[in-house]
This record gives C-alpha cells, structure tokens and sequence, in this order.
C-alpha cells in the first residue's frame, strides 16, 4: 500500500489566482518563479502589481516588523493578523502562511489545525513549515486535511540555535546527502515546493534535478526553480545584519529618512502646509462666523 498522501481536493481558488498545479507546469518549462515575503495589505498589493507568483507571509516578520532578534516569538494571532492584511491586497499570487514556531511541532492535531485558520481566518492559498524528519507525519497530516504545504530545508530560522547559528547549511558531503534525503522525503509526503535556505549552489542545483517539485532558493544559488527574497532586505528597509546572498534593489531606509527629515525641517520653519494643502471657506460663511464670535465676546 503506498504511503504517499492523497492529493487534497483543491479548494476553488479566486478568479484571477495563479492556479497552484502551474508551479509544476513552470518548472517543467524551465521558467523561472518568483516569491517576495509580505507582511502588510499595500506590500501584498504592489508585489502583485509587480508580477510576483508567490508571497509568503513570512515570520521574518518577527525580525523585520517586530524587531525581535530572531523569528522564534512570532504568534499564531500576530501570523494571522499579517496574512488578513496582505491577502486584502494580492489577487493573483499564490500566499503562503508561515507556521510559526510551536504551531506545528508539538502534534499532527495541532499542525492541521493552525494550518487550517491560516486559510479560514487568514485567506492563506498555503501553509509553509520548516524541516523535514520528524516533521513529515506533520506535512502528511496537513496535506490529507486538504492544506496543500512548501517544505523549508537547509538553514531552518526557527531551530538556529540548534544549527549552530545562522549558518550556511550542507557544505560537507555527509551533510549534503541528508539535506537532499530530506527534500526527497518533504516531495514524497506531498509538498507542493522546497525552500532551499543558505545551501551551497552545487548541492541545491543536485537537489533541484532531483525534486519533481519546484525547488525556491534563498542563498541556494541560480539554478533552483525559483528564488525567494526577504521584502525589506531586497528594498533596503532593515538596518539589521544582511545576509550575503541578498541582493538590495532599492534602499528605501535612506529614501524615507531623507523625507521624513525634509518634513521635519519644513514644520519647523513653516514651509509646511501651504496654501494648496488647505481647504477653503465662502467668505460669507467665515463672515457670518467671525461675527457670531464677535458677538459673543
Ligand atoms: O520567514 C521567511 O521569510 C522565510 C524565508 C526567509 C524563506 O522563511
């Protein structure tokens, strides 16, 4: 009897969404996919604006919103709450819900369950979950309630500690061997997708021929099926350590301290308002009530 999960019915998704079963058909193609996180409804709307496949309301959040130091706080209510916003403002793009750190680990009954208020009370396409081992029954158990699930391997965020830190993943021949048995195995428990996080390109290149399922790499190098970017590292917004395989294209940090700088400067001198930013009154309704005031001393 085989193992592998049944395939869930898929729910209808909303005109206009990017069907999920195309990942595999862009794969095959050789095109390229394209994933951006998102944490809000006007970054979910201009990443759709943009032509992004894929968002994930990630729990880089915690880093990048929150100011924690790590992923690791980040809450079921806080992961909802941001997965509300963006899919107010993304039509086409698949979103992907990020369980966070103890929504999943602790059963298959607890997985399936937050995983399920990811898409009714978030609006989430997907869920993404971090490693594989004794992660898979996890992955089984959301696939089979219908929830369809992205694997993550390589540097796992949530479990950094144990990884040694944030740390490139696979860079010895023993490690490489498992992280591609673990990929195979997240593709074999129904993953629709493998994020490949901070792992040698060789090795993600290896893995990717190997995976039927899109591979999306993130420090994986060129040649995974597509890449994932952290928003505010690829817009130059986090003034918190980069890691080297992020590309900036815009530093929109120092964008937005110049103007609030300029703003500032002008209400300081009075330069700001000026007489297009305010509104008038009929001189015979400022009349009637300069004199109503007159009146009454
Ligand atoms: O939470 C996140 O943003 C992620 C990406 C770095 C892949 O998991």
């Amino acid at each position: 009897m085989s193992t592998r999960p049944r395939t869930p019915a898929p729910a209808t998704p909303a005109p206009g969404k990017l069907p999920l079963p195309e990942l595999l058909e862009m794969k095959r193609r050789g095109e390229k996919i394209v994933v951006v996180t998102a944490y809000d409804a006007p970054s979910g709307r201009l990443a759709d604006e943009a032509g992004v496949d894929l968002i994930l309301v990630g729990d880089t959040a915690g880093m990048v919103m929150h100011g924690h130091p790590s992923t690791v706080p980040v809450s079921m209510e806080e992961m909802i709450f941001m997965t509300r916003w963006v899919t107010r403002g993304a039509r086409r793009p698949i979103v992907i819900g990020d369980l966070p750190f103890g929504s999943y680990q602790v059963s298959d009954e607890e997985a399936v369950r937050n995983a399920i208020r990811f898409v009714k009370e978030g609006g989430a396409d997907v869920v993404k979950l971090e490693g594989a081992g004794p992660m898979l029954p996890r992955v089984r158990a959301i696939v089979e309630a219908g929830v369809p699930v992205m694997g993550h391997v390589g540097l796992t965020p949530q479990t950094a500690t144990a990884l040694g830190g944030f740390k490139a993943q696979g860079r010895t021949a023993e490690k490489a061997r498992r992280l591609e048995e673990g990929a195979l195995a997240l593709e074999a428990a129904g993953c629709f997708a493998v994020v490949l996080e901070a792992v040698p390109a060789p090795v993600a290149a290896r893995v990717t021929a190997s995976l039927r399922v899109p591979t999306i790499g993130i420090g994986a190098g060129a040649d995974c099926d597509g890449q994932v970017l952290v928003w505010h590292d690829l817009l130059g917004m986090y003034a918190g350590r980069t890691p080297r395989f992020v590309k900036r294209y815009a530093e929109l940090a120092d964008e937005i301290v110049d103007a609030l700088g300029r703003y500032a400067a002008d209400v300081r001198s009075g330069a700001f308002p000026e007489e297009r930013h305010t509104y008038s009154i009929p001189d015979a309704e400022l009349e009637a009530y300069e004199a109503e005031l007159d009146a009454r001393g």
